[in-house]
């Protein structure tokens, strides 16, 4: 009885040591999976966190794609505007040349009617020869052209197509101080804006080396004392002018359509 007992004992020791191993293995299986559980909960909020900046990514893409989009319309706006306002600029600057020739035509056209008045059909005619000194934009040669004469335009400005197409017109784009005529001319006419005393010699110089016959010429007048010191100039011109031989006659006069400048006819009599 005693030893049925002994072995009793011992299998329930066996089997509770078992029971206690099992337990253990247990344990040991729980901690693992809670361990799982735990990398497996980091591992879907790292996942969570890469979604949410992947949206947040998109998002920022897409707003920078409608920002290039609208900057890309504002710019091409822009351009058109500029292509816009260049254009009504060089219309104005077109208008505004065109009201320099005309300006300038009526000038010439007063200086005429009140130089030449009734002999202005016999002095100025078809077949005459005429040089132009600062001739753009070209409301003197236009004049001219239309009245038969054959003019030499001298200016590095641009001649207006209406000038360059009223009649036998030669445009030379040069500085027209040091010009020389190939043959002598009818008619100089020059409305270059310089010092007066520099236009003052170049007409002399044309004169004097008989280039031309007669010349109405402006001579701006930035002096103080005007009028006298012009005065003083023509002159001078015409003793000179007299003096190389020949007798000349000058006519000065500050027109309508003059501002700080005189219109002087100078011919040889
Ligand atoms: C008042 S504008 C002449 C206007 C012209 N008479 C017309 O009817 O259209 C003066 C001109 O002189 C020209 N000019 C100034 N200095 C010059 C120079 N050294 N040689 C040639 N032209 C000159 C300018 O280019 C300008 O076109």
């Amino acid at each position: 009885m005693a030893e049925f007992s002994l072995a009793l004992n011992e299998e329930q020791e066996q089997l509770k040591e078992l029971a206690e191993q099992q337990l253990q293995q247990l344990k040991k299986r729980v901690d693992a999976l809670q361990t799982e559980i735990k990398q497996i909960d980091t591992e879907v909020k790292l996942q969570a966190q890469r979604v949410a900046s992947a949206k947040e990514q998109a998002q920022r893409f897409k707003q920078l794609a409608a920002e290039k989009f609208v900057s890309d319309i504002v710019a091409r706006q822009k351009q058109d505007e500029a292509t816009d306002q260049e254009i009504r600029l060089q219309a104005l600057r077109r208008q505004r040349s065109t009201l320099d020739r005309d300006l300038s035509a009526a000038k010439l056209e007063e200086a005429l009617l009140y130089f030449l008045g009734d002999e202005a059909e016999r002095l100025l005619r078809s077949g005459m020869s005429a040089v132009d000194l600062g001739a753009a934009p070209g409301g003197w040669t236009w004049i001219l052209a239309r009245r038969g004469l054959a003019v030499t335009a001298v200016d590095r400005g641009a001649l207006s197509p209406q000038a360059q197409h009223a009649g036998a017109v030669r445009h030379l784009a040069q500085d027209a101080f040091p010009f020389r005529p190939a043959h002598p001319v009818d008619w100089l006419v020059c409305d270059i804006v310089d010092k007066p005393a520099r236009v003052a010699e170049l007409i002399e110089r044309w004169f004097l080396n008989g280039w031309c016959r007669q010349a109405i010429f402006n001579l701006k007048l930035p002096m103080k004392q005007r009028y006298r010191d012009a005065a003083l100039m023509l002159a001078r011109i015409v003793a000179e002018l007299e003096d190389g031989g020949g007798r000349v006659a000058c006519t000065a006069r500050q027109l309508y359509h003059d501002r700080e400048e005189i219109t002087v006819w100078l011919r040889r009599i």
